[in-house]
């Protein structure tokens, strides 16, 4: 009898133990980390407070407006090798678009203007989920702003040789006409060669087989990315407005110059591909609304920013939405569906009604706007590192701030090293097809912690409220998530990587970040081990 009470009790003390290491391996997962250790943290970090109301408006902007009214509208209204346009019908794919931002913003502004911090989704996600999925939302973010940033910096490139051909009267023939290789990925560079009919193996050079294609051009606009972000934020604001300046009136010319080109048989049929091809367009043309959330990146070096925040964001918003609905209706009343050019559909559109002068004019503000959600991006991008960085799910050496610019230099030069490597391997689409599931995950993401936050600390301050909630939130889920799902239906590429991305990601916070983490909690609340 005696005997048998002690193996029972053996084996409930096993019991016991196992149980015990898996509720303190799940606590680990799901500790949250308080907002207001977050904002003292931040406090502590010495990032310059700058930016007001209409900076942040000019950032977002900034970010906003880029390659995908500039390049990615042709493929949304026309359609790739993997998906249907969406037609004319392509306002609509706009205005669905633009609403899963919209909820999305809105509960963005409830977060940023509660926790304005650095880190954006990221920390949203550590103050009402845990450990685990902050991390797993930091990765995705990770995806959004430097896969986002490759796709872009790949437009700019385009948009920048075609304006340096604009000179071959005047520079040399190696400048204005150099070989593909020199000035694109390796999947473009093969797609061109075979449309031209010309064997890919005969032009790209090898090393031991392994082909070698570099984007010049895109590694040199990144190192000028990096050094104007090194140099400081509020340098790389005054700049970006500028910059948007000229991309609102270059966009401006073309509206009103295309009214007068407009037929309205063009818009006839409004859906050649039905649904199917709106819902497409919708999660194509997404990726020109990337860049709002940006905003709430750079909460930190905002004056006042439970005002200033959601004014940006949702200001930010609504201007892009009014300009792009206005490109859609002329872009697709001027030239008909299947004329559209898919690498530069503004300024060629131009071309076709004879107004040579307003495409050249386009294709220089394509270039600055592109540069501007260039900086924004890599801003955004370097900004979540940072957070990440701080509660030790990345090496501490990520947080060192520049003793005389205040800005995180070391992070922005691996960061800048990291989009130039990508951008090696990502042809455009694929890469703003990824961009797009990072973007469509965080939104989701934000909206869920909106939901969980009001129930689990509903008397903390709310300078900015998300209105109709719950059902707010719940519509941007189902936005968000609705489009994304829609869209795993045909594209085969991404729809693989994206899966891919997240498991890395977990691998890495078990092998890296998992341990960590839990010294960072401790010093967090203030009790070092
Ligand atoms: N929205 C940004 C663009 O269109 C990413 O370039």
């Amino acid at each position: 009898m005696n005997k048998n009470n002690n193996q029972d009790f053996e084996i409930n003390s096993e019991y016991q133990a196992e149980l015990g290491v898996l509720a303190k391996f799940v606590k680990n997962l799901t500790t949250i980390k308080n907002p207001d250790s977050m904002i003292k943290q931040a406090d502590k970090g010495g990032l310059k407070k700058t930016l007001g109301a209409v900076d942040l408006i000019i950032l977002g902007v900034g970010g906003i407006i880029g390659s995908g009214i500039f390049t990615v509208v042709g493929i949304a209204a026309k359609g790739s090798l993997e998906a249907q346009g969406a037609g004319p019908g392509l306002i609509v794919s706009m205005l669905l678009a633009s609403l899963a931002c919209v909820f999305s913003a809105l509960c963005y502004s409830e977060f940023a203007s509660m926790i304005p911090v650095a880190g954006s989704a990221y920390l949203y996600t550590y103050a009402t989920m845990g450990e685990f999925m902050a991390w797993i939302i930091g990765w995705v973010l990770m995806l959004e702003y430097l896969v986002g940033y490759i796709a872009v910096a790949s437009a700019w490139s385009g948009y920048f040789m075609e304006f340096i051909k604009g000179f071959s009267k005047f520079l040399p023939d190696w400048l204005t006409n150099p070989p593909i290789y020199l000035i694109s990925d390796y999947s473009t560079a093969v797609a061109r060669l075979n449309s031209q009919g010309i064997d890919p193996s005969s032009v790209i050079p090898n090393i031991s087989g392994i082909p070698l294609c570099i984007n010049i051009p895109g590694i040199i606009i990144t190192l000028i990315i990096m050094a104007i972000l090194i140099k400081g934020i509020s340098e790389s604001t005054k700049m970006a407005g500028l910059m948007v300046a000229i991309k609102l009136g270059v966009v401006g010319l073309f509206i009103i110059t295309g009214l007068f080109y407009i037929k309205p048989q063009n818009w006839v049929p409004f859906a050649p591909n039905g649904m199917s091809g709106i819902f497409m367009g919708a999660f194509i043309i997404f990726f020109a609304y990337v860049g709002f959330d940006a905003i709430a990146s750079a909460a930190e070096e905002t004056k006042n920013p439970q005002k200033n925040l959601p004014i940006g964001i949702i200001g930010s918003l609504a201007v892009c939405t009014i300009v792009y609905v206005l490109v859609a209706l002329v872009l697709t009343g001027v030239v008909p569906i299947d004329k559209i050019d898919v690498q530069a559909p503004i300024a060629s559109a131009m071309t076709m009604v004879g107004q040579n002068w307003v495409a050249g004019l386009i294709s220089i503000g394509a270039l600055t706007g592109l540069t501007s959600v260039l900086l924004v991006l890599m801003l955004a991008g370097t900004r979540v590192l940072l957070a990440m960085s701080r509660d030790r799910f990345l090496p501490g050496i990520l947080q060192t701030i520049h003793p005389k610019y205040k800005t995180p230099h070391i992070l922005t030069i691996i960061v800048g090293i990291i989009c130039i490597i990508g951008s090696l391997f990502l042809n455009i689409s694929t890469a703003a097809e990824l961009c797009n599931f990072g973007t469509f995950a965080s939104f989701i993401i934000v909206c869920v912690a909106v939901l969980i936050l009001r129930k689990t600390d509903p008397k903390r301050p709310r300078p900015f409220r998300t209105p109709f909630s719950p059902f707010v939130p719940l519509a941007g889920i189902f936005c968000c998530g609705g489009l994304m799902l829609y869209s795993m239906k045909f594209l085969k590429t991404s729809r693989i990587i994206f899966p891919v991305w997240v498991i890395m990601g977990i691998v890495f916070y078990f092998l890296y970040s998992y341990g960590r983490q839990r010294e960072a909690q401790n010093e967090v609340n203030g009790e070092c081990e």
